[in-house]
């Protein structure tokens, strides 16, 4: 039978999300997506007016159905936590359910289980200051957003992944080389979802069988990391540098989530895996 994938952070058809989406459909997948509340509706609209109908193709020439778009807002585990600004606010009053408990939820009462969770979504209010000028709500805002959140997602899914499942996320190697420019304590955030995975890896296994790693990632010239600031720099000092002088696509990350989530991958888990064209085994640059 197919595996049923639920992937969190996807809002357009520019980033990782997207074409892990795109490459577990390719191997047979159905996908369920989980969208950031203020990006809900440019992405439905987008996608039902046909928008992403070119980069929908998989490469049997069919479309990639997505069965059904969650609104989900990943730094709230339950109404609870939901402060009346939020509430109130007029991107967040059309939807409901999106907190990570009444997601995982909803997508129990839809399609009772899933196969595969993915996280792939970060933020960084302050990102672009250097972590000297970061402030503690900033620093805190980038944790909960950027880490927390995966905690929180594999907590509240867990209980609906099948045996066999896998969880992945995606980090970046500034969580252990110094990266300058990627700020706000998004450098700690990564830090910690890397250290997460071992420990969720150990406690998800031994409950309940289920493989946890994460994907360290080269530089891909999404909507998040344009609002970064230098992208465009980061991939030409890997085209430089890197053992493979050419450009990462999104796609190579797309296939290793594909393998990941695969019993081909049965006895990998608790791993950071490297797709970046192989720049994290230099030392120095070239
Ligand atoms: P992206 O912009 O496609 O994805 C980030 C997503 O997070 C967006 O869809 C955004 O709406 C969503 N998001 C932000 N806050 C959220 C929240 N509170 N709740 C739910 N969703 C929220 O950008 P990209 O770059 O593909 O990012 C995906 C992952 O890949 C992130 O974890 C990022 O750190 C990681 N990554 C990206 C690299 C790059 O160069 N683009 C390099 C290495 C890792």
């Amino acid at each position: 039978k197919g595996k049923r994938a639920f992937i969190a952070g996807v809002a357009d058809d520019n980033g990782y999300g997207w074409a892990i989406a795109k490459s577990l459909a390719a191997a047979g997948a159905e996908i369920l997506v989980g969208t950031w509340v203020p990006a809900l509706n440019i992405f439905e609209s987008s996608l039902r007016r046909g928008k992403f109908d070119e980069s929908r193709i998989l490469p049997d020439g069919s479309l990639m159905e997505i069965t059904k778009v969650y609104p989900l807002d990943a730094v709230f585990d339950n109404p609870e936590d939901v402060p009346e600004e939020i509430k109130t606010n007029k991107r967040y009053a059309g939807s409901s359910n999106w907190t990570v408990q009444e997601a995982a939820e909803c997508v129990k009462n839809d399609f009772g289980s899933i196969d595969v969770l993915v996280h792939s979504l970060a933020n960084g209010p302050e990102v672009v200051k250097p972590l000297l000028e970061t402030s503690r709500k900033g620093y805190l805002a980038a944790i909960s957003a950027s880490s927390y959140s995966y905690v929180s997602l594999l907590k509240h899914f867990l209980p609906i992944i099948n045996p066999g499942g896998s969880s992945i996320s995606l980090t970046y190697i500034a969580s252990e080389r110094i990266i300058p420019g990627y700020g706000g304590g998004m450098s700690s955030a990564k830090a910690a979802l890397e250290s997460d995975t071992r420990v969720l890896a150990f406690e998800a296994g031994r409950k309940k069988g289920i493989r946890v790693n994460t994907i360290s990632a080269g530089p891909l010239r999404s909507r998040a990391a344009k609002a970064i600031g230098f992208i465009d720099m980061m991939i030409d000092y890997s085209s430089a540098n890197a053992p493979l002088e050419k450009e990462l696509s999104a796609e190579e990350v797309g296939n290793t989530a594909a393998f990941l989530a695969s019993p081909l991958a049965s006895a990998i888990t608790g791993g950071v895996i490297y797709v970046d064209n192989g720049l994290n085994a230099m030392g120095v640059g070239v």
